[in-house]
């Protein structure tokens, strides 16, 4: 069996982050490659450096991201990422890795060619391969990365994981895909017009809150107790009994923009009815991932339920898929590690 160990250095900018991270690698050949059903066992991965620049504050203000606006930035700290990134993982020079990664899509055309650019370029100067990376395989991979310096076997857990059922949640994606192996997928369910993180970034800003809306939604939500006293508000959950694995959140969306509306119309100051409102909107989102994750883990008799994307962090749909999926036997649920729930380069 061939043994190899390799410096890999992975570049981001699909979105609004502009990322770079340097990951050792060995093991045996291949386990991440497209296919490989055998093969990496022992095989171990260490994140060296992990470099986020984040742009969240620039484009606050427009309540969504900038695409123009991502790619300049994008440009403007592209440079400085990368010394930060060689520095923190002890290197001098791109010289020293072996492979480079970058980010091809899905995401912003004008954000992900300024990292493909960028990365060709050292490519050719510093003669490496170089690849491109789904950024959703990415966000799937992110449960395979360990915790800070550790390094984790990345095949120890594979008799226990596979088949497992993907749910992808992230600004621009909401998906499940059935994985029955390293590197095969098939996607059995996606949203039909808003992804989930998109349903929290809108309802974010008819509820007068900021931008990335999901993290000012929850805690929102956590804020309202029932003992409180409240209206009993109710919004649909969508295609919650469809015969199918899809998803649809504008509805939702827009069933809270009238509410809200009515309710202001009546009165009602905003103040008071936002944190019932936020909260009931939540547990709409969170109930119809949950069911349909549940329905389609059983239905296709997965091993286990890998949770990926920026609507990972959210706390009620963690819980209430360990809670849901702990009651199943013979399934596992993945709890993804906080670090890595946004877009990053070490996935
Ligand atoms: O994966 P990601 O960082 O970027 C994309 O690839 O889209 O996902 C960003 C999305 C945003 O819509 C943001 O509101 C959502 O993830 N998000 C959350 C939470 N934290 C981030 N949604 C719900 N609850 C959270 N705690
Ligand atoms: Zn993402």
């Amino acid at each position: 069996m061939i043994r190899w160990a390799m410096l890999i250095l992975g570049i981001e900018t699909s979105c609004d982050e502009t990322s770079m991270s340097v990951l050792s690698t060995e093991g045996s050949l291949p386990v991440l490659w497209r296919g490989s059903a055998s093969g990496g066992k022992g095989q171990k991965i260490k994140i060296l450096s992990s470099v986020i620049s984040s742009q969240i504050k620039i484009h606050a203000k427009y309540g969504g991201v900038y695409p123009a606006l991502a790619a300049r930035e994008h440009a403007k700290n592209i440079d400085k990422v990368l010394k930060l990134t060689l520095r923190e993982a002890g290197l001098k020079s791109v010289s020293e890795v072996d492979l480079i990664d970058v980010t091809k899509g899905p995401g912003l055309a004008v954000a992900l060619i300024v990292g493909i650019t960028f990365a060709k370029t050292l490519a050719w100067k510093y003669k490496k391969p170089i690849v491109g990376i789904n950024h959703l395989e990415g966000h799937i991979y992110s449960n395979w990365l360990p915790v800070s310096k550790k390094s984790s076997d990345l095949a120890s857990l594979s008799n226990q994981i596979f088949p497992a059922l993907n749910l992808i949640v992230s600004g621009g994606h909401t998906e499940l895909v059935l994985m029955p192996d390293h590197g095969k997928y098939k996607l059995i369910g996606e949203t039909v017009d808003d992804a989930a993180g998109e349903a929290f970034d809108k309802i974010a800003r008819i509820l007068g809150m900021g931008y990335p809306g999901g993290p000012f939604v929850s805690a929102e939500a956590e804020r309202f107790s029932e003992k409180d006293g409240f209206l009993g508000l109710s919004l649909p959950r969508p295609m919650l009994s469809s015969k199918n694995f899809n998803f649809s959140f504008s509805g939702l969306k827009t069933a809270v923009l009238y509410m809200t509306r009515d309710l202001v119309n009546s009165l009602w100051p905003l103040e008071g009815i936002r944190s019932e409102i936020a909260h009931e909107a939540q547990q709409a989102i969170v109930n119809v991932l949950v069911s349909k994750t549940l329905l389609a883990a059983k239905q296709y008799k997965v091993k286990s339920v890998l949770l990926s994307g920026g609507v990972s962090a959210n706390t009620l749909l963690r819980e209430t898929l360990e809670k849901e999926i702990s009651k199943i036997k013979g399934i596992k649920f993945f709890k993804p590690l906080m670090t890595y729930t946004t877009d990053n380069a070490a996935m």
